[in-house]
């Protein structure tokens, strides 16, 4: 049985202000037997979090793949396990369209943070016109395959995957609860081809694109949803307090 794991994204926003305000309302309610609440955060928010975290897991919202060297504005692993870090999220699609993140360097991310003893939220996921074109089965694997390439069956426990259609991030028209399954249970079969049975059955996976307290209850009731990263409906405690009174 694997353990839900609801996590939100911040994006680029909130202050370290805001970051100890949200923790002290939002941290006490964030415990449940069925598994993890926890919240990505920009690096600068990052201790501030885990100051405040006792319940909510931090994660950051993206690393460098080398430990250090010429890479301005860069951050590396090391760097987040100094701080305590336990979860990173590489290759959301904002990174892959905006910042040149690929299959590649996802992979590359998702090794170094595995080594580490940092569990990676790793995010792919099709863009509209591959939707409308049946083409999210290929373009979901061949991520998949190059995100996950020889990676030991062995991680897979230690791995999130976030199925996050493009085409729903921010946009509020969120996938139906049977595309969401059908997409997570696709996830799951690729990973059962790259990694074996066991890798499939352990390896948690979230749906992402436009969740909010009033749908997460239909997705989470999903078999191969495992969990949620949530943008938007992440950034006001309220919101975020009903998406875990509602899941708890
Ligand atoms: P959204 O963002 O919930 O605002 O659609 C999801 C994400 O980008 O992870």
């Amino acid at each position: 049985m694997r353990n839900q794991i609801i996590v939100g994204n911040w994006k680029m926003n909130k202050n370290n202000a805001e970051t100890k305000a949200f923790f002290e309302t939002v941290d006490a309610v964030a415990t449940s037997d069925k598994g993890l609440y926890g919240v990505g955060v920009p690096f600068t928010d990052l201790r501030t979090a885990l100051d405040g975290a006792k319940n909510l897991i931090v994660a950051a919202e993206n690393c460098h793949f080398e430990d250090s060297g010429a890479f301005t504005g860069e951050v590396s692993v090391p760097m987040l396990v100094e701080l305590g870090v336990k979860y990173c999220i590489i290759g959301h699609s904002e990174r892959r369209q905006m910042f040149g993140d690929t299959d590649e360097t996802v992979n590359k991310k998702a090794k170094k943070l595995l080594a580490a003893g940092i569990t990676p939220i790793l995010c792919i996921g099709e863009t509209e016109e591959e939707y409308d074109n049946g083409k999210t089965a290929d373009v979901v694997a061949a991520q998949l395959k190059g995100s996950l390439a020889d990676i030991p069956a062995a991680d897979y426990a230690n791995i999130v995957l976030a199925y996050e259609p493009i085409w729903a991030i921010g946009t509020g028209k969120s996938a139906s609860v049977e595309i969401a399954e059908n997409c997570c249970k696709l996830v799951r079969d690729v990973v059962c081809d790259i990694a074996g049975a066991d890798a499939a059955d352990k390896v948690r996976i979230q749906y992402g694109g436009s969740v909010k307290p009033n749908n997460i209850v239909e997705y989470m009731a999903q078999p191969d949803i495992d969990g949620a990263l949530i943008g938007g409906a992440s950034l006001k405690e309220d919101s975020f307090i009903e998406i875990i009174e509602k899941t708890k």
